[in-house]
């Protein structure tokens, strides 16, 4: 094992000052043979060759050991050290007498503590330090790739990509240097993640074939993977049976579809042994489904589960299902009532290792949704929650967009009211999903400050409880360590608050879907009014909002439990930034902020195009500064004239729209087309 350095690609969080405290000690690994020890070995190694450090032998003085518990010749200092067993994936970290102990139970956490001594630097290396044992909170905490093995014509390479094309595939084949591969699985190993599914859920024919006659592809990936303790999944289409296996029907029940189903599971498991699991989207915008056969998802999902139980995989069985044919006419259909419509009544009907998977909202990754209420629904199935990281509907990677505070808001959302669980312990056992925003671009991520996206995605999924600007913090010191003070208060002005800046400038009060059609990029507010998707804002020139109350609309209000069900019915108590998501309310309509609807939207959309232009004024105070590599600044640069464009642009088109129906003047006369 060699740890993988990849010329011409930016080393994100971790480039080779980040191990400079760890590299410049004496470090002893006390570990067994396997693949991710190895990995560890590997590591302090490097760091140790490019810091002036020393691999320490036993018996020779260290001021670092990383040991398994259950290694025989465990050193004084590390039996010392007490606490809560670190479990499957855990570590305990401590440090007295000069000496910094990481201890693991398993190779997987010692991987984590490995990390988590790069993260605190110096640090590490300081004083005294009480025995902490740190454990992930969600047990699975993976990646969704919308990859894809060729080019679609609409949707490029990556579906809702923005960094170039694919990591894995080049030209219809794999990469033959898969160096890179192994890069991005050690960066998200140094965050927490520990699963990839690696194909579009949307699973074309080509894709189809990784299950099959392409699974070589899959095991290759496996393999770099591995080193870092990630497994893992594919994206399968429910019709498999029909399109690879020749058979004239996918009906879950049929006892020939079972056996095909059982019988490639079983080759899958004899090429990949830790294969993961399967990912499916199933009955959803036109994918196959049980539907076409009178079943229903759990027949699908328990099917597939069944298949993969004897081999310790899961499915993930996605819960994005709704009517994409809707008549635009019709009042009565709720697309935000749909996953609930169709899941809550099967829970506990699932197998244990199905675990269905849930979009944090109702519709589709909006800027704001309210959280899905399937969540709150099935408490005897296994649920993960899916976000997006790559951001479709959050300025596609040309916006900076810091998610983490949205993220954070989702996990610590409490569907039961103050004191009672919250969606992370929700989830533990499903765990986080999140479509990943890396492709082949020399920033993995296109906007090189997109990459604290990916970061912070892991570091959650770790720890929800973890301050989204701490988390921001430690990417910072991590990825700019020639940067000081200026540089990280630079950066915090700029990312704290962007997620709130990008709402204020496109979506107010809780209305998604205001964008263009297709590709979703820029305002369009009257592109979906009337299609069939579903995702209306219903604005005519007395008002705007969707009344999706139980008194007088769709009845989605009384899919959440009390008290949310009774505060979003009441108009007086839904928050204000969800009021057009369950109201229809008239323009002049008084927020609980106290300003009305109509002049909150242009205030809003005014202050947002401003603080756009904040925050490229802020990085241009950076312009020459030698914290910054010059390239790298000129591709935020470059980005950011595109976000104040388009944040004008929004500006205009929304202020104008509202202000065309309305017919209301902005109370401060400020210029509105
Ligand atoms: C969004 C996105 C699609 C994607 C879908 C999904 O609608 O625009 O590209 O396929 O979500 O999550 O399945």
């Amino acid at each position: 094992m060699t740890v993988p350095h990849v010329d011409d690609v930016h080393p994100a969080w971790l480039p080779p000052e980040a191990f400079r405290a760890l590299g410049a000690r004496r470090v002893l690994v006390l570990a067994d043979a396997s693949e991710v020890a190895e990995t560890v070995r590997a590591e302090v190694a490097d760091a140790c060759a490019r810091h002036g450090g020393a691999v320490a032998a036993p018996g020779e003085p260290y001021d670092l050991v990383l040991a398994l518990t259950s290694d025989g010749s465990l050193p004084a200092a590390a039996q010392a050290v007490k606490g809560p067993e670190p479990g499957a994936e855990g570590f305990l970290l401590a440090r007295s007498g000069g000496v910094t102990v990481v201890l693991a139970d398993q190779p997987a956490g010692l991987l984590y503590g490995f990390f988590a001594v790069v993260r605190l630097g110096e640090a590490a290396f300081e004083g005294d330090r009480p025995a902490e044992t740190h454990r992930p909170a969600l047990a699975r905490r993976m990646l969704d790739h919308w990859d894809n093995i060729g080019v679609h014509p609409v949707m490029g390479q990556v579906e809702r990509g923005y960094s170039g094309g694919s990591i894995f595939w080049h030209d219809g084949v794999l990469h033959e240097d898969l160096t890179r591969v192994r890069a991005y699985a050690r960066l998200l190993a140094a965050t927490g993640v520990n699963a990839v599914a690696v194909n579009n859920v949307n699973v074309h024919a080509t894709e189809a074939r990784l299950l099959t006659d392409r699974l070589g592809e899959v095991a290759a990936l496996a393999a770099e993977f591995r080193a870092y303790g990630i497994r893992v999944h594919l994206s399968v289409t429910f019709a498999s049976p029909i399109v690879l296996g020749g058979l004239e029907t996918a009906n879950p029940v049929e006892e020939d579809v079972r056996a095909w189903w059982a019988r490639t599971t079983e080759r899958v498991y004899e090429t990949i042994p830790d294969f993961g699991g399967y990912v499916v989207k199933a009955d959803s915008e036109g994918q196959p489904g049980p539907f076409a056969y009178g079943r229903d998802h759990a027949d699908g999902a328990n099917m597939l589960a069944d298949a993969l139980a004897p081999h310790g995989g899961v499915v993930h069985w996605r819960a994005f299902v709704y009517n994409h044919r809707q008549d635009w006419r019709d009042r009565k259909t709720d697309r935000a009532r749909a996953a609930h419509d169709h899941f809550s009544p099967l829970d506990g009907r699932f197998r244990d290792n199905a675990i269905l998977q849930v979009k944090y909202g109702p519709i589709d990754f909006q800027t704001r949704e309210p959280i899905s209420p399937v969540i709150a629904a099935m408490p005897a199935t296994k649920l993960a929650v899916e976000l997006q990281v790559t951001q479709e509907y959050t300025g596609q990677q040309r916006h900076v967009c810091y998610l983490a505070p949205m993220w954070s808001e989702v996990l610590g959302f409490r569907f039961w009211g103050p004191g009672e669980r919250a969606v992370a312990d929700v989830t533990t056992s499903g765990g986080l999903v999140a479509v990943s925003n890396v492709g082949d671009d020399p920033y993995w991520t296109g906007h090189p400050l997109a990459q604290a996206n990916l970061y912070a995605f892991g570091r959650l999924a770790w720890n929800p409880g973890l301050d989204p600007a701490a988390i921001l913090d430690e990417w910072i010191g991590l990825t700019f360590p020639k940067g000081g003070e200026g540089l990280r208060e630079t950066l915090h002005g700029m990312m704290d608050g962007s997620w709130r800046t990008y709402e204020r400038y496109t979506a107010p009060l809780g209305v998604g879907f205001m964008v263009r059609p297709g590709h979703h990029y820029g305002p369009d507010v009257d592109g979906y009014e009337y299609t069939p998707w579903g995702t209306y804002h219903f604005a005519d020139r007395d008002g705007v909002g969707v009344d999706r109350t139980r008194s007088t609309g769709t009845g989605y209000t009384g899919q959440y439990p009390a008290p949310w069900s009774q505060v979003y019915e009441s108009r007086a108590e839904c928050p204000d930034e969800l009021l057009l998501f369950f109201h229809h309310v008239p323009y002049e309509h008084v927020l609980q902020s106290g300003t009305t609807v109509i002049q909150h939207i242009y205030d809003t959309h005014f202050a947002g195009a401003e603080e756009a232009a904040e925050i490229r004024a802020l990085w241009a105070k950076l312009e020459g500064d030698d914290v910054v590599d010059p390239a790298l600044y000129a591709r935020v640069r470059e980005r950011l004239d595109e976000q104040v464009r388009s944040a004008e642009e929004w500006r205009d088109q929304i202020n104008t729209y509202f202000f065309r129906k309305s017919g209301v003047p902005d109370a401060h006369g400020r210029t509105i087309h």
